[in-house]
C-alpha cells in the first residue's frame, strides 16, 4: 500500500521537478512558506520553529538536504527509541535527531541508481552519536518498485512518502518515520543478539578501546559463529583472543559495503589483513559470509559476519557452494551455551531469574561444550518501547504544532533559507 502510494507521488513530484528546474532562480519558495504549506508536515514544522538554531548551521554552497517526517511519523514516536528523549523533551537529543535529518547536499530521488546505496553525510556530529569524520551517515537506496528508503542507526528504514519539495535552500524529502541516530557499540550489539562478540570484548577488557576507535569499521561474528568454535576460543588467553578480536577491527577506515570491493585488502588493528571476495550474491571476508552489512554505529560501521576471523589464516578462501562456511580454527567443536556472555557485567537490567539459552542452543549438537555458562541472552536491550497512551499524549503535547505565535516570533530565523 505504502509503495503504492509512493508510486503515485513520485510519477507527480518528478514531474513537478522537472517543471521546477527552469524556475530555480528567483520563483523558488522559502523553506518557512513550503513547510507552512504542507498540512502533513505541521508536527516538523512546529519543531524546526522551536529549534531554529538548527537551520543556522545549514551549509549555504551546495545546498542541504531535509528529510522532513510526516506528522504520521511522529506519532510513532512511543513505539521507537526516540521515546524517551521525546516525552523528557530532552532538547539535547532533540537537537541531534534533528541535525541527524539534514543531509549535505541538494540530493533528488531521481538522482538515485536502483539498488545502488549511498551514504550520505548528515550535520550530526555530536561524539556520542557520530564519532567519524565529516558528519554521521544515513544510508539511502531506491528498491525494487522505486521505493526510496533511508536507513538509520539500529537498521531502523523509513520510506519517502513526498519526493523533492524544492526551496531557495535545497530540496524537502517527505518520509514516514523519525531517522535514529545510531547508538554506540554496546547499545549496537544487544538489540543485534551480538552478545559472545560484546563478552569477549569484556574478557580481553577491549569494549572501550573498540567503543571510543573513531572511524571504524568492525566486523562482527554472530553468536553462532562463537558457539560453533567452542573451546578453541572460550578457552584463549587474554592475549590471544584480544589479539583475535582486534583483527576484526578496521581502525581509521569507514567501509560501508560499497567500499567493500572484490579483492580490496584492509588492515586490522591486529596488524594482519582482511581480504574481500565477491561470489554470486554474497560478500565474503576472508572465509566468513557477510550475513547483514552496514549497522551504522557511532564510531563506524559494523558488518554482521558468519564466522570467528583468525589473524593466523589470512588466506582462509570461502567455498560459496556451501550456506556455512567451516571454523577456521583447530580444535573448533560447538558448545550448547554462548561463549563469554557471563563475562558481561549485569547492569541497569539485570535479569531477575536466569532463565538461560533457550531458543539459539537448541540446535547445536555434538561437540565437547559441557560448559556450562547462564543467563546468556537474558540481558535485555536498552532499547525502550511503550505502547502507553498516556506517554502518546505527552508527546503529542511536546512537539505538537499548537502556538501560531511562536511561528510568528520565529518565522524570521526559517525564512533565511
Ligand atoms: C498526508 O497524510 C494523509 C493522512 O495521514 C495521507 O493519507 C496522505 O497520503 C499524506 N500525503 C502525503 C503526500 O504524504
Ligand atoms: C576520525 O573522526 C574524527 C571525528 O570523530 C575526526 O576528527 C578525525 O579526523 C578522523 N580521523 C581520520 C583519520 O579520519
Ligand atoms: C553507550 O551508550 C550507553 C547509553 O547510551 C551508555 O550508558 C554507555 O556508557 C555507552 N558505552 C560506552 C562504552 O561509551
Ligand atoms: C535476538 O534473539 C531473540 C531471541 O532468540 C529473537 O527473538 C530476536 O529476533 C533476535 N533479534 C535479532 C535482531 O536477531
Ligand atoms: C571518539 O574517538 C576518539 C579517538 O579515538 C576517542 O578518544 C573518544 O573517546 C571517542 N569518543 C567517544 C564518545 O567515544
Ligand atoms: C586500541 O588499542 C590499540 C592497541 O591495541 C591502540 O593502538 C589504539 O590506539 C587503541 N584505540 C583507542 C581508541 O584507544
Ligand atoms: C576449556 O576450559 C574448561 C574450563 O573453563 C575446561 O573444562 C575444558 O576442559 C577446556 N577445554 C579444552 C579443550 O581445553
Ligand atoms: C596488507 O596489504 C597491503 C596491500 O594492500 C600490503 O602492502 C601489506 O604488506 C599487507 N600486510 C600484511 C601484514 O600482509
Ligand atoms: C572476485 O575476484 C576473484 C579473483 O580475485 C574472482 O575469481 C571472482 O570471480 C571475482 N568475483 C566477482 C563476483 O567478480
Amino acid at each position: 500500500m505504502r509503495s503504492q502510494s509512493w508510486r503515485h507521488v513520485a510519477v507527480a513530484a518528478f514531474a513537478l521537478a522537472v517543471a521546477g528546474t527552469n524556475a530555480q532562480t528567483g520563483s523558488l519558495t522559502d523553506l518557512g512558506t513550503l513547510l507552512s504549506g504542507q498540512k502533513n508536515l505541521t508536527t516538523f514544522y512546529g519543531l524546526i520553529q522551536k529549534y531554529p538554531q538548527i537551520l543556522l548551521q545549514l551549509p549555504s554552497t551546495q545546498g542541504v538536504t531535509i528529510l522532513a517526517p510526516n506528522n504520521d511519523a511522529f506519532n510513532k514516536i512511543p513505539y521507537t527509541e526516540l521515546n524517551k528523549a521525546f516525552s523528557d523533551n530532552d532538547q539535547d537529543v532533540i537537537t541531534n535527531v534533528l541535525e541527524y535529518h539534514l543531509l549535505e547536499g541538494s540530493r533528488t530521488a531521481a538522482e538515485l541508481n536502483p539498488g545502488d546505496s549511498v551514504f550520505i553525510p548528515t550535520l550530526l556530529t555530536n561524539e556520542a552519536y557520530s564519532n567519524v569524520s565529516g558528519g554521521q551517515r544515513v544510508q539511502n537506496v531506491k528498491q525494487s518498485g522505486d521505493v526510496v528508503v533511508f536507513v538509520s542507526g539500529l537498521g531502523n528504514r523509513c520510506t519517502l512518502t513526498q519526493a523533492d519539495l524544492k526551496f531557495t535552500g535545497g530540496v524537502v524529502q517527505v518520509i514516514d518515520s523519525l531517522l535514529i541516530p545510531p547508538s554506540n557499540l554496546t547499545g549496537t550489539l544487544i538489540p543485534f543478539n551480538l552478545t559472545s562478540f560484546e563478552g569477549a570484548l569484556y574478557q580481553s577488557k577491549k569494549l572501550e578501546n573498540f567503543s571510543t576507535a573513531a572511524n571504524s569499521t568492525i566486523f562482527i561474528p554472530n553468536n553462532n559463529a562463537f558457539q560453533n568454535l567452542g573451546p578453541a576460543i572460550a578457552n584463549m588467553t587474554v592475549e590471544a583472543l584480544g589479539s583475535v578480536l582486534d583483527y576484526h577491527l578496521l581502525p581509521g577506515q569507514v567501509a560501508y559495503s560499497t567500499d567493500l570491493t572484490n579483492g580490496t585488502k584492509f588492515s586490522t588493528q591486529q596488524g594482519g589483513n582482511v581480504t574481500i571476495l565477491h561470489s554470486g550474491n554474497n560478500v565474503y571476508v576472508n572465509s566468513a559470509a557477510i550475513i547483514q552489512a552496514d549497522l551504522l554505529c557511532a564510531n563506524g560501521v559494523i558488518h554482521v559476519i558468519d564466522n570467528v576471523l583468525n589473524p593466523q589464516g589470512p588466506g582462509a578462501q570461502p567455498n560459496p557452494a556451501i550456506a556455512q562456511q567451516g571454523a577456521v580454527f583447530a580444535s573448533a567443536s560447538s558448545y550448547s551455551t554462548l561463549p563469554f556472555t557471563t563475562a558481561i557485567p549485569c547492569t541497569s537490567s539485570c535479569p531477575v531469574t536466569s532463565s538461560s539459552v533457550t531458543s539459539g542452543s537448541g540446535s547445536v549438537t555434538g561437540g565437547a561444550g559441557t560448559k556450562t555458562t547462564s543467563g546468556a541472552g537474558s540481558k535485555s536491550s536498552s532499547v525502550k518501547t511503550s505502547s502507553s497512551k498516556a506517554m502518546a499524549a505527552a508527546m503529542a503535547r511536546e512537539t505538537g504544532f499548537h502556538a501560531a505565535g511562536l511561528m510568528v516570533a520565529l518565522g524570521g530565523a526559517v525564512m533565511m533559507i
